[in-house]
């Protein structure tokens, strides 16, 4: 890839989404006063657990105060025993339209039944790194940490060390091929793909409703049960971040230690039980009886973030897969589906979600792991092809991986990520340093 990057104008554009996105009022929800930031006023107005765990990271380039306030704002929705929903629906005017529009399953009025992967752990590690703030630490941590239990609790039934999601949306990747296996969507035209999705999602909450007082039933049902390795990956990513989290905060050191443990044993499970050393990537497990579920998504790469992957995975997964051109390294890397795919869709033909474009949120964890890893010339090229493709499609919701065309919502607040990665790359965002133009050389190893 080529080219000239005006980086300071991605860089306004990220500024002027997360300050237009945000939301702010009392809610009929017990009268409780928000303000955050959401992904999208016209498509998505509500704050979403994954979104707001990434903007906070985007918010530590505008204004310190506002990431503490994002990750604020996310716990009033931690409930006692733990739970933390995937959405809190703030503003109760927009409900109809959103029970309309998205399959979802209340709790109550005012958020959802289920869970979203725990990037909260990492968000928290990286507002405490930036701002050092013990107050801010101790006043949060409690809520993460029992989160984090809640998740071991009731989503390990199998006790195996890797947390089980009860339904495709839990992962984040709606639509991702990946589950069509038990969406039953694998055979349908694009055209049909969305409400063949609908109707899944309602035959599984069909399954779940007499049961949902109990939450820990729900996975015993085998209808949905998948051992997801992004999530997973994510998950022992935060486990080790709580852990350290729990040492600056002045815990126990028994505590400390075991949440990292628990996060060595999470990785440790990810690479003995999903790890293929024939195809040199790692498979989600799906069913009691843990079916490897081989669809190539960028899920298959993603414990590249977990800084102790074992040496030799590391290097199989980049040099035979992140640069494998056929696969992954396309002009605007790092695709949700692999191009070698049957169902790589990137042009988002059957207008749903994670089945092909690519995502700045997946590109952000990637580019730390390739970091964390020593691979500083591909984390580079990375963000620098990332934050082209944002300079030439807007801050949309995904993109074309061969023209970096923009897709799907517009103003979408988590690709304000790209701020990280223009500051991490030295080229400042904002934050007194002055962005400059960069000029993209090809990229030759
Ligand atoms: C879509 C995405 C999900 C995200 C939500 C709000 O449903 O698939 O990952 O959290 O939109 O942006």
């Amino acid at each position: 890839m080529n080219g000239d990057v005006d980086i300071s104008a991605v860089a306004g554009e990220a500024r002027r989404v997360l300050a237009a996105n945000r939301q702010q009022g009392t809610s009929a929800w017990g009268g409780r006063t928000y303000s955050f930031v959401c992904p999208s006023p016209r498509s998505y107005p509500f704050q979403w657990f994954w979104d707001s765990s990434f903007h906070a990271i985007a918010l530590l380039c505008v204004d310190h105060e506002l990431a503490k306030q994002e990750v604020r704002c996310l716990l009033q929705g931690a409930q006692p025993d733990g739970f933390i929903p995937h959405m809190l629906l703030w503003d109760k005017a927009a409900h109809a339209a959103a029970l309309d529009e998205y399959s979802i399953v209340l709790a109550d009025p005012f958020y959802t039944a289920t869970v979203q992967p725990p990037v909260l752990g990492r968000a928290v590690w990286r507002v405490y790194q930036a701002t050092k703030d013990r107050d801010f630490l101790r006043e949060v941590l409690p809520a993460v940490l029992r989160l984090f239990r809640w998740l071991k609790a009731y989503r390990d039934p199998d006790d195996d060390h890797l947390i089980a999601l009860i339904q495709p949306d839990e992962s984040g990747l709606d639509a991702s091929p990946k589950y069509d296996v038990l969406m039953q969507l694998g055979e349908l035209p694009p055209d049909q793909v969305l409400d063949g999705l609908r109707a899944s999602m309602n035959r599984l909450f069909s399954a779940y409703e007499a049961h949902r007082e109990d939450p820990g039933r729900l996975l015993g049902l085998d209808v949905f049960n998948w051992e997801d390795v992004m999530v997973n990956a994510i998950y022992a990513d935060g486990l080790q971040c709580l852990g350290r989290l729990c040492r600056e905060a002045g815990y126990p050191t028994a505590e400390a230690a075991e949440f990292e443990r628990r996060g060595r044993r999470v990785l440790a499970a990810l690479e003995d039980k999903c790890w293929d050393e024939r195809s040199g990537v790692f498979w989600d497990l799906y069913g009691y009886d843990e079916q490897r579920a081989h669809t190539l998504t960028f899920t298959s790469l993603f414990p590249l973030i977990c800084d102790s992957l074992d040496r030799h995975m590391v290097w199989r997964l980049v040099e035979e897969h992140v640069l494998n051109e056929r696969e992954f390294w396309l002009p605007y890397p790092i695709p949700s589906v692999a191009a070698s795919e049957p169902s790589f869709d990137p042009e988002h033909k059957t207008g749903v979600t994670w089945r092909g474009p690519t995502w700045v949120n997946a590109n952000h964890y990637l580019y730390w792991g390739l970091r964390a890893h020593g691979y500083r010339d591909v984390a580079s090229e990375l963000a620098k092809r990332t934050i082209q493709m944002v300079g030439q499609g807007g801050i949309r919701e995904f993109y074309n991986p061969y023209s970096g065309q923009g897709q799907g919502a517009v103003d979408f607040a988590w690709t304000c990520l790209v701020l990280d990665l223009i500051h991490a790359e030295g080229w400042g965002c904002g934050c007194g340093r002055e962005e400059k133009s960069a000029h993209i050389e090809p990229f030759t190893r």
